[in-house]
Order: C-alpha cells, then sequence, then structure tokens
C-alpha cells in the first residue's frame, strides 16, 4: 500500500498495546525465521518436530474416546457429543491434569479448580485479566521476562514491574523493594509472575530452600506467584527435580500455569491453570478462582476444542498420566543437546588475553542458554546474522521491557541436532569475531 492510499484505521486510533514491541517482538521474531529459511534456527523454542507421530493422534483420540464410554461410564452417544460438540468451559481432560499433577509434581488439585486453555498463553491472559481490577494494579515479574506474559498484560493494560532473577533466580530483596514501592506509590502489586525451573529466557533455576523462602515472602507480603513451569521435566541428569511451587504451596498462594506445547504437541494447543485461591462472590458464596477464570474464558474461547484436549488425555492416560514417562526420549535428547551446546560454546569461545570474553549460562536443563558477548546485541545484529551467517538466535532486549542496549543472546536446543547445533555455533563464533575486529578497527 503507498503511503498516499486512504487509509480506514490508524494503529494510534485502537488499543494502545497494538504497535507496543511486547506485542511485535514474536511476529518480528517468525519474520526472521522465514527471510532465511537455510540458516541454522538457535532462536526457535519449539519442541524437536521428528518426534511428532501423525498415527499417535488418531489413536490418542481414540484412547480418550475409550476413557469416556470404559472408565467414565458415558454411554457412546455422550461420548460422541463431548468430543464433538460445544463443551464445558473448564474442559473435559481437567481430571487426567489433575493426575497428572499428582503422579509427576506431587500437587494435590481438585479437578474444579483446573481450567483447560488454548495453550498457556490463554491460561496466562485469563489470569492476568481477572487480577487487573483497576488503574491501581501492577504485576511483579522476574526479568527477563516471557514475552507472551509481558504482551498479555499490556492487553489487559496492566503495568509489568520487573524484579531482579539474581544468582538465585529471584532476588528476594528485590521482591520485597519492588512491592514496598508500589504500595508507597498508591499501587498494589497483584502477584509476581515466574519460572522457578529452567526459564525462557534465561535458563535460571531457583532451589528448593529459596522456593520455601518465596513463598514464605508472598505469606508475610500477600502477594499471588503466578508459576509458569513449561519445561521442568526436561532436567539434566544432576539428581532429583526440586518440588514446584505449588507442591510446596500450603496456603494457596501459588496460580500454577501449565502446557502441553512442549510435553506433548504444541499444535494441539492446549495449556491448563490450577487456581484454587478462594473467591467471595455476591451473598456470601464462595468458589474457587477456576470459576472467574472460566468466566472470561467463556467470552474469549467458549471452550477448548474437545477434539485437542482428547488428545492430550489419550497421551496421558497411555502414560499412567505420567509426563514423565511419556517423555523419557524427549528429556534425554534436550539434555544431551543442552550439554553438547555447552561444551561447544567452552570450545569455540576460549579466554584468550587479547580479547573481551564471551560468557554462557550452564542451565541444569531446559531449552536455553543465554550468551553474554562485548557488544550490543539488537534485531539489525541478529537480522545480518541470518543474512550473512546463516545462523539465528534471539536477541535478549525483547525479554526486557525497555530500550537499554543488552549485550546478551539466546541460544535454543529444542529444535536442533548436535549436528546442527556445531554449524550453528561456528556460524556464531564467526560473527562474534567479525563483530569484535570491526569494533576494533
Ligand atoms: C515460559 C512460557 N510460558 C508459556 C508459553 C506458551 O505456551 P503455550 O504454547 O502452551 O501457549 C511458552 C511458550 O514457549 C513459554 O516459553
Amino acid at each position: 500500500m503507498s503511503a498516499a492510499e486512504p487509509v480506514d484505521l490508524t494503529v494510534a486510533d485502537l488499543h494502545p498495546a497494538l504497535g507496543d514491541p511486547a506485542l511485535t517482538s514474536m511476529n518480528f521474531l517468525n519474520e526472521v525465521s522465514e527471510r532465511y529459511p537455510a540458516a541454522v534456527s538457535l532462536a526457535a523454542g519449539r519442541p524437536y518436530e521428528e518426534f511428532f507421530d501423525l498415527a499417535a493422534v488418531h489413536r490418542h483420540l481414540d484412547t480418550f474416546h475409550r476413557h469416556l464410554v470404559d472408565d467414565l461410564g458415558h454411554p457412546p452417544e455422550q461420548a460422541r457429543r463431548l468430543l464433538l460438540q460445544y463443551g464445558r468451559t473448564k474442559g473435559i481432560v481437567h481430571h487426567l491434569i489433575a493426575r497428572n499433577l499428582a503422579v509427576d509434581e506431587q500437587i494435590t488439585v481438585d479437578p474444579e479448580d483446573v481450567v483447560v486453555t488454548v495453550g498457556c498463553q490463554e491460561a496466562m491472559f485469563l489470569v492476568l485479566r481477572a487480577l487487573r481490577a483497576g488503574p491501581a494494579d501492577v504485576l511483579l515479574a522476574v526479568a527477563p521476562t516471557y514475552v507472551g506474559l509481558t504482551g498479555a498484560a499490556r492487553l489487559v493494560d496492566l503495568p509489568v514491574w520487573p524484579v531482579a532473577g539474581g544468582s538465585a533466580g529471584v532476588d528476594l530483596a528485590d521482591l520485597s523493594a519492588q512491592v514496598r514501592r508500589a504500595r508507597v506509590a498508591g499501587l498494589r502489586p497483584r502477584a509476581c509472575y515466574l519460572m522457578p525451573d529452567f526459564a525462557n529466557p534465561s535458563g535460571a533455576s531457583i532451589d528448593t530452600a529459596h522456593r520455601q523462602r518465596l513463598l514464605d515472602l508472598a505469606a508475610q507480603e500477600d502477594l499471588l506467584l503466578l508459576e509458569d513451569n513449561p519445561y521442568g521435566l526436561f532436567h539434566g541428569d544432576d539428581g532429583p527435580r526440586p518440588p514446584t511451587l505449588k507442591a510446596l504451596d500450603t496456603g494457596r498462594r501459588v496460580v500454577y500455569l501449565g502446557s502441553f506445547a512442549k510435553t506433548v504437541l504444541p499444535g494441539a494447543r492446549v495449556g491448563y491453570v490450577v487456581a484454587d485461591q478462594r473467591v467471595a462472590g455476591p451473598g456470601g458464596r464462595v468458589g474457587p478462582l477456576a470459576d472467574q477464570l472460566a468466566m472470561i474464558k467463556s467470552m474469549v474461547t467458549v471452550n477448548t476444542s474437545p477434539i485437542a484436549q482428547a488428545v492430550i488425555g489419550g497421551r496421558l492416560l497411555e502414560h499412567g498420566c505420567s509426563l514423565v514417562a511419556a517423555n523419557t526420549r524427549e528429556r534425554s535428547a534436550y539434555t544431551r543437546n543442552l550439554r553438547h551446546l555447552v561444551a561447544g560454546l567452552t570450545r569455540r569461545f576460549p579466554d584468550q588475553p587479547d580479547r573481551p570474553a564471551v560468557r554462557w549460562t550452564v542451565p541444569a536443563g531446559g531449552f536455553f542458554v543465554v550468551v553474554t558477548v562485548p557488544f550490543p546485541v539488537d534485531d539489525a545484529l541478529l537480522d545480518r546474522s541470518g543474512r550473512d551467517y546463516g545462523v539465528l538466535w534471539t536477541p535478549m532486549a525483547h525479554f526486557y521491557d525497555d530500550t537499554a542496549p543488552v549485550r546478551a543472546l539466546r541460544l535454543s536446543v529444542s529444535a536442533v541436532t548436535p549436528e546442527q547445533i556445531d554449524v550453528g555455533l561456528d556460524r556464531l563464533a564467526a560473527l562474534v569475531t567479525d563483530e569484535l575486529t570491526r569494533r576494533a578497527g
């Protein structure tokens, strides 16, 4: 469209979130991938698609259908309706999700406190929409922050205040300070969003003692915690996983956000939220926060596709409701890739006296490693990396809610082979050398 062509609307007349970097970020990163399809992508946080199996999708659907008839006693006509008709707003696999959380995470939940959502993304949106009651409300979030959370907050006009992550995964002194600062300013911090396990993008995890201290602080400050846990199952080989915040939560402080995108199939678009907080309504009626979220959901997506839920349900049933059991192959591939990436970085970026250091994180699991380099990393550099070097990654600036330059990039190991990691790292090393030479010259 030429600049002179008449327009019907301008972005300035639409919701202010449109045009905000938090919303345009994902599209930009997807566009770069499309622009350089031949590049090795260490950018995508997608699961490894060679494991996808179309035939298994049909089988899972059948398995769940049989479960409805054989285990739950639904007459065939009703089972057919449950799968193909409009359905229960809170979902039809809530009982299996509750079982999965008990089996894998030792989290005890009433299935009525679960809302099955269109991906974890919808779960975040529902929770933020519910918590944003008025202009004094703010959300705290450990920085760097998953951009999908920041974008969802923008859409409900909820400001996001960063909290330092620090070496422990969340800096409790800073969390206290931000709560106090907000209250002094007459604002109401509603919750703190964080990922205690292998966070996206930082890769950081919080140890058990610190999780307990965080829960104590949340109780002291009367703050909810939004625990997002898409990567927790993909731990490395270093001992057992720490318990989730929700498993340690005795005071209903934690709203737990789940996703089946990495553990089953992203294309199913199924996630969920556990919201067991008691909400007092008019006339003294008390019910779970899940019911309020369902009310919002009924006006956003009506209900999550029962066909998609059935695929997830079937996969759960086939593995005794354990996603740990269902993901042994995936976990070992991601662990191998993570180890390969870290070893590859060590080989390619040794400390050299005449050269500024390149540093990286060594996460205990998950998909992501953050590499810190001696120069600012921006979208222009990413574009040059794709075009001239054939390797893609994610500028860490996308995960900070300001415009300050950031000297770091995120690498993901989830959608590549070890061979592609080698090629990608060779190309990244060439880019870094070139950039250092340019800057020195
Ligand atoms: C931290 C985090 N939360 C939520 C999501 C979104 O999950 P879903 O695909 O289930 O909407 C992602 C996806 O990458 C993620 O990394």
